[in-house]
């Protein structure tokens, strides 16, 4: 059941005012990372509880639970910019491949009408926490999904865009540049990487994705077309 049309315009109002200072932000990653760390607070994350309970457990995938929250998530601000460089239409779907908690689809939701947004994330507790939040403002077009990227039956779903933050193992990245170089075969495909392991793939062994159009390279995304 879809979420009557006042109610979604009121809550993209409310979520844009709490990210209303991410288009005049400076471009300092530490500032940004700063910044992040308050808008998770005011959209109302407890990332702090769910990463103390992943810490407390053994992980069987590499979730980077050693590390702050702020530091393997990319700053909203950031996202924004990657956004604005894909450039995607009304219908589009934008893919985050190895979520976290869904930054992407809230920047999504407030700053790109009708685009939708999907993420993909292997640690259930982190979908649970985004899943809660979006469902705090009503967010209708994006959407977490707990999934294993690396599991040899799946594949993702069928986008005009992705984005890869170097999720996992060198394997696990290989294995999913695998599966969008096929479904590039259907039509072009923006690929946003970052970071230098997903970086370091598409420029030595996806020629598909790196050779046909040029890259726009900035300090930490490279964004690739097909
Ligand atoms: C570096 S973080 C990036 C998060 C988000 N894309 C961002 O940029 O803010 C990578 C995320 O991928 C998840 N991950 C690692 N291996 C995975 C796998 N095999 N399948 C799905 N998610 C995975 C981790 O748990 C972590 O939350």
């Amino acid at each position: 059941m879809g979420i009557p049309r006042n109610l979604t315009r009121s809550t993209t109002i409310t979520l844009r005012n709490k990210l209303s200072q991410l288009p005049q932000s400076s471009g300092n990653y530490s500032q940004e990372k700063h910044d992040s760390e308050g808008i998770d607070l005011a959209l109302g994350f407890q990332v702090d509880a769910v990463e103390a309970a992943l810490g407390a457990r053994p992980l069987g995938a590499q979730v980077w639970g050693h590390l702050s929250s702020q530091v393997f998530q990319t700053p909203y601000a950031e996202i924004l910019r990657i956004l604005q460089d894909l450039a995607p239409k009304p219908g589009d779907l934008v893919v985050d491949l190895g979520a976290a908690y869904g930054r992407m689809g809230f920047v999504v939701e407030a700053f790109f009408p009708q685009v939708r947004f999907l993420g993909y994330e292997c640690s259930a507790e982190r979908v649970a926490e985004a899943q809660r939040v979006m469902e705090l403002y009503g967010l209708s077009l994006s959407q977490m999904v707990p999934q294993n990227l690396e599991a040899a039956d799946f594949e993702p779903e069928k986008a005009q865009h992705y984005f890869l933050y170097d999720f996992g193992t060198r394997e696990a990245i290989s294995k999913t540049l695998l599966d969008l170089k096929k479904i590039a075969r259907g039509g072009s495909i923006q690929v946003a990487a970052r970071g230098r392991a997903s970086r370091d793939a598409i420029e030595r062994e996806h020629p598909w994705l790196s050779q046909v159009n040029p890259a726009r390279h900035s300090a930490h995304t490279s964004i690739y077309r097909s």
